[in-house]
């Protein structure tokens, strides 16, 4: 029987304890939110985030922009909001409608206020083994296995998926945590073999059902990033009830990476907050 990490569970646990924070610092860190057009999805995701700022204490600003607007009329928001000494965070909500070019977008939002950790500067930043502000979704699995007090170091960590915003950072934080990491993608020949021989396995590549039990190493921690739709329900890319019994923890979807991405992202909204105090006392 595995452990389930749930995800839920601990970010709410780390939830409260980063209201108290934000209550005892005196600071009323604030995040903007960006979001162009309609979709749902996304406008779901943005409610998500504004519902969660509530929770904690942090005060959020959402900015709407229709479907049509040009990428200079985005960049025209973002720049804004960089000025603004009242916000803390940025998050641009992507993806981006087609004819908006999302690399000018992600590379205008003012690197202290990147609480994405999109931005090429913190992606280098990462890379480089110094990281400032990193990717919400994989800084909260890195949280989720600490809380769980599963090693990192030593291990071999498969990572399937190489987006620049799971699967790459997923890579690079995992490696700063000493793991030996391979990154799969569409093109990995035997990916089946590189799967089995995962010690920690995410899945970040958003097909159903992908990663099923044969794919997996006895006692391996399987981390599920994917969000899919499959006969109506919510699943992610691992089969969870024929992979749980294999695995030594595993985490479900929902409940599982999506509410660790949140909570990272409130932390980080903290961090910035508090860097900025940090800097206007110099
Ligand atoms: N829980 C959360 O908080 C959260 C956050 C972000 C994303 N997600 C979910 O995570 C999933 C991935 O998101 P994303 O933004 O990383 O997606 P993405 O940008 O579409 O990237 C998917 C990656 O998976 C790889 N891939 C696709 N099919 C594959 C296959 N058959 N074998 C091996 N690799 C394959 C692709 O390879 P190539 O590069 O070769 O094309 C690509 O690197 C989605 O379901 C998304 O909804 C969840």
């Amino acid at each position: 029987m595995s452990t389930i990490l749930d995800g839920k569970k601990i970010s709410e646990m780390r939830l409260e304890i980063l209201k108290e924070e934000i209550e005892d610092s005196g600071l009323y860190p604030r995040l903007a939110t960006v979001i162009v057009g309609s979709d749902p999805a996304s406008q779901m995701y943005v409610r998500m985030k504004h519902r969660a700022c509530e929770g904690v204490g942090i005060g959020s600003v959402g900015v709407e922009l229709p479907a049509d607007t040009t990428t200079q009329g985005v960049l025209d928001a973002v720049n804004r909001l960089n000025r603004d000494p009242d916000i803390n965070g940025i998050l641009v909500q992507l993806p981006l409608p087609k004819g908006v070019d999302s690399e000018r977008v992600i590379a205008a939002v003012s690197p202290d206020k990147d609480v994405d950790g999109y931005h090429p500067e913190n992606m280098g930043l990462l890379f480089s083994g110094k990281p400032r502000f990193t990717s919400c979704t994989p800084t909260g699995i890195m949280t989720l296995l600490f809380e769980y007090k599963i090693p990192v170091a030593g291990v071999r960590a498969v990572v399937v998926g190489r987006s620049i915003d799971v699967g790459r950072p997923m890579s690079a934080l995992l490696t700063n945590a000493d793991a030996t990491v391979t990154l799969c993608h569409s093109k990995t020949r035997n990916l089946n073999e590189e799967i089995r021989r995962a010690d920690i396995l995410v899945s970040a590549i958003g097909k159903a059902h992908f990663i099923q039990p044969e794919m997996v190493k006895p006692g391996a921690v399987v981390i599920d990033v994917g969000i899919n739709q499959l006969n109506g329900k919510l699943v992610g890319d691992v089969d969870f009830a024929a992979v749980k019994d294999i695995a030594s923890a595993i985490t479900p979807v929902p409940g599982g990476v999506g509410p660790m991405t949140i909570a990272t992202l409130m932390e980080n909204t903290f961090r910035a907050a508090k860097e900025r105090s940090c800097d206007s006392a110099l």
